[in-house]
């Protein structure tokens, strides 16, 4: 990666309910994104055109970007894409920031694809490692005694975005119940995380809460189905996506090569990431 790296990050828990003052966990991954400050005339991308100008870079600088993360697939690449672009624009004029001020204008961009933002991408890109986080509160670092082996499996590029499908849940009322109980499966997630226990079920719980919150593909599903045949738990993390794929799937088993046969005879894209390391 080149100067000012930003990282990605899984929802663990809590994605769609955060927006509703629910609490959220998320954690950083080793995916990354590095912007640098060039002379030639770029292609910028909306996304990176507000963040230069957010940074105070206006329209005499651009930058290139070079990202190891999948564009709108859950991981907060567009997060991950203003953090980086923000921080080598400042460097580039010699205003040093601090984390507030990046959380801060990552936030702002965030919010012109998302009006409903919740904020929770913009604090993880910003600080990283575990949080806890809630719309408006301070967040927490969270330290958990036993790291865990997930798998990322890529269930195909939503063809919505994230604004468009937060949307969708706030225009239908009675959503409000699932978005209760995803509030409450993440509780029950945060809980025995800090304890050290195993969270498996809960996740998978929380995957059918947010299939019945209709953010779920049904080739999202099938694959869920398939995967959940073989003792997997699975949810999706991020948004989501109803016409095509649904993004990036966190699948969790102790015993991982019983999934990654599955996935490679079906040619379907997945890395391994640990949780809780930092
Ligand atoms: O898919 P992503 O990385 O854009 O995550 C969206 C998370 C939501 O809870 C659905 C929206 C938000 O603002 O937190």
């Amino acid at each position: 990666m080149h100067t000012n790296p930003a990282y990605g990050k899984v929802i663990l828990s809590g994605e769609h309910a955060v927006v509703y003052g629910k609490v959220a966990l998320a954690t950083s991954i080793s995916l990354g994104v590095s912007a640098e400050v060039v002379s030639k005339e770029g292609d910028a991308s909306e996304l990176v055109k507000k963040a230069i100008e957010v940074a105070g870079g206006e329209n005499r600088i651009q930058v290139k970007i070079r990202s190891e993360i999948p564009i709108g697939s859950g991981l907060g690449s567009s997060a991950a894409v203003s953090a980086a672009t923000i921080k080598a624009v400042r460097e580039y004029l010699g205003k040093p920031i601090t984390d507030e001020e990046l959380f801060n204008l990552i936030w702002e961009v965030e919010k012109t694809l998302s009006p409903n933002d919740s904020g929770l991408d913009s604090t993880i890109v910003t600080y990283g490692g575990l949080i806890e986080y809630r719309k408006g509160q301070p967040f927490k670092q969270l330290k958990i005694s036993r790291p865990f082996k997930i798998l990322l499996v890529n269930s195909g590029k939503p063809s919505e975005t994230t604004g468009e499908l937060v949307k969708m849940v706030a225009d239908d009322p009675t959503k409000q119940v699932i978005v209760e109980k995803i509030g409450e499966v993440t509780k029950l997630i945060r809980e025995k995380l800090v304890l050290g226990e195993e969270i498996f079920e809960l996740l998978n719980q929380n995957g059918f809460l947010l299939e019945e919150l209709g953010v779920v593909s049904e080739s999202a599903k099938k694959l869920s189905r398939e995967l959940r045949e073989l003792g997997a738990s699975v949810k999706i993390t991020g948004a989501g996506g109803v016409a095509n794929g649904s993004g990036m799937m966190i699948v969790a088993i102790n015993d991982l090569t019983k999934i990654t046969k599955l996935l490679d005879n079906k040619k379907i894209d997945y890395f391994e990431t640990i949780i809780g390391e930092k």
